[in-house]
């Protein structure tokens, strides 16, 4: 199986992810020993200040996908971005920055968003609504890390209606992010309120970055449909800039915690 990691801080110098170009070589020989072929680079972007990090990164990903076809590491970086919900969302066509960059792949279709850790933005629905309208696909990064969202699972099930496609962190389900992450982790995915697995990897010693591990794991728990979609097919789609498939039923062998 090859597998598409479409949320990593792979690039190295430009958020709280990657040191150097080192790092970055070891979190991408540990992607690669997990089954990932292709890894997004989504470094955390805030339009309310916008930095230089963006500028820069197609030409680290060129350095870094030199370093790895002469290490002959099967793995390759994409550009990508993942972007902080705010109300500088609802300007976005006025920041200084084309639409494109801040995308997926730079497909211009697929835009990750992430929420601070302790609420939602009061804005957030909004700010849904006027990507949606410009004609983007919001994908809302790790909500069980968030904990408003651990205690009003409630919201995630609206806004999945919103049509904003919901990507769960590997590591949560593994533990990597602590007992609450873990336990809304599965909750999302057995109400089968999840689109797409990511690592979320910071650092090579996440063990999120094993997908095969992974896989297998989310078979064993839920069913292979699932896994297939949200380890395989649902990150191709997001790469080649095609459409998402919806979650598909999944038997919950262990069901637990809230209740919608
Ligand atoms: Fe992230």
């Amino acid at each position: 199986m090859e597998f598409i990691d479409i949320h990593s801080h792979i690039a190295s110098g430009l958020d709280d992810g990657a040191k150097d170009l080192q790092t970055s070589l070891e979190m991408a020989g540990a992607a690669a020993r997990g089954g990932v072929k292709i890894i997004i680079a989504t470094p955390h972007v805030n339009l309310e200040s916008l930095g230089e990090s963006l500028d820069n990164l197609p030409l680290q990903l060129e350095e870094l996908n030199r370093e790895l076809q002469q290490r002959r590491l099967a793995v390759r970086a994409y550009p990508g971005a993942e972007v902080r919900v705010n109300t500088a969302l609802l300007h976005f066509e006025e920041a200084p920055i084309h639409l494109d960059s801040l995308t997926l792949n730079h497909g211009g279709k697929y835009i990750l968003l992430d929420l601070p850790q302790m609420e939602i933005p009061l804005c957030a629905e909004e700010v849904f609504f006027h990507l949606q309208l410009a004609g983007l696909t919001p994908i809302l990064a790790h909500p069980e890390r968030n904990l408003a969202l651990y205690r009003n699972p409630q919201r995630i099930m609206e806004i999945f209606q919103k049509d904003v496609k919901i990507q769960v962190n590997t590591g949560s389900l593994i533990g990597y992010h602590g007992r609450k992450a873990k336990s809304l982790g599965w909750y999302i995915l057995e109400r089968n309120l999840a689109h797409l697995l990511a690592s979320d990897a910071h650092r090579p010693l996440n063990h999120g970055l094993d997908f095969h591990y992974l896989y297998q794991n989310i078979c064993a728990r839920t069913s292979v449909e699932q896994a297939q979609l949200l380890l395989l097919n649902n990150p191709q789609a997001v790469f080649s800039g095609k459409t998402l498939e919806n979650p598909v039923p999944a038997i919950s062998k262990k069901k637990r915690g809230w209740k919608f």
